[in-house]
């Protein structure tokens, strides 16, 4: 009798299950046509208004970022392009640099823009990201070394910008880029940086009270993390500061100016 019971308790509760997962994989189906729709829609935008619809593979989306879903890449470039034109204007006047353009996040959004296509030029370490971007027949970019120089002669742009890119170099390294961004602008050329800073240290599981402490006496944090430019860099506003002296007028500085990173906008002395 009792196990006649526990057999048809356990037949009720595998019922209610089946029902569940049921109903669970109808609503992810529906949420994947719906994530289907909105690829096609943006994809339909992209082309008609920008002019251009870039989508790298996933694993050239990983290069750039923790998530490889096509609404995360478009979203954040998106984001940078409208940050782009609002310090550079539509007409920038002249040429400016993607420094660490990636697989186009930016470019995306910016080429049917005012005079982008005609004045943007960018530049990356990865070989990959840029032969893909090459093969869309985006001419204007091209592969750079790890360390300066660039390769582009001295003050060939009125402007230069770079999204999470000194977030993947090493402090010790930042004077010597500083002087390079400066070497590459013309007089008075600015520049728009982003670093990450306090925010990706202060209050952060990851970071022993150890590390902070450096942190704060050094005025830098450098971590090695596996995957493609997924170490961890983060710099005090001192440290920025001082690493730009002497090159730069800092025009901005602004904290957590761009998600959880700092942003700087600088202007060539
Ligand atoms: C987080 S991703 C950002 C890419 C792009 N700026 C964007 O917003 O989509 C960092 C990029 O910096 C590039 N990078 C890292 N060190 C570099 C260096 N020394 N010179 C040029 N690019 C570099 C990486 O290859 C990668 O594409």
């Amino acid at each position: 009798m009792i196990l006649d019971l526990q057999s048809k308790g356990r037949k009720t509760l595998e019922k209610q299950l089946e029902k569940q997962l049921l109903l669970a994989k109808s609503q992810i189906a529906e949420q994947q046509r719906q994530i289907g729709l909105l690829e096609k829609i943006v994809r339909q935008e992209l082309k008609t208004h920008r002019s251009f619809c870039l989508l790298p593979p996933p694993e050239l989306r990983m290069h750039v970022g923790r998530v490889s879903d096509a609404a995360n890449f478009w979203g954040q470039g998106m984001g940078s392009a409208k940050r782009v034109t609002d310090v550079f204007g539509q007409d920038p006047g002249g040429l400016v640099l993607d420094w660490g353009c990636g697989s186009g996040r930016t470019l995306n959004w910016l080429y049917g823009q005012g005079t982008w296509l005609r004045n943007y030029r960018g530049c990356d370490v990865d070989g990959e990201a840029i032969s893909w971007l090459q093969a869309q027949g985006v001419k204007s970019v091209t592969t750079c070394g790890d360390m300066p120089p660039l390769p582009y002669t001295a003050s060939k742009f009125v402007g230069l910008f770079c999204f999470s890119v000194l977030t993947h170099i090493h402090p010790l390294n930042h004077r010597a880029w500083y002087e390079e961004i400066h070497r590459v602008l013309k007089p008075g050329g600015k520049a728009y940086v982003t670093v990450t800073s306090d925010a990706a240290i202060v209050g952060r599981k990851t970071i022993t009270a150890d590390d902070e402490a450096k942190y704060r006496e050094s005025g830098w944090f450098y971590g090695e993390r596996p995957g493609h430019y997924k170490d961890a860099v983060a710099v005090t506003r001192t440290f920025s500061l001082e690493a730009t002296r002497g090159l730069f007028e800092v025009v901005r500085y602004s904290e957590r100016g761009y998600h959880l990173m700092d942003d700087m906008i600088l202007r060539k002395l």
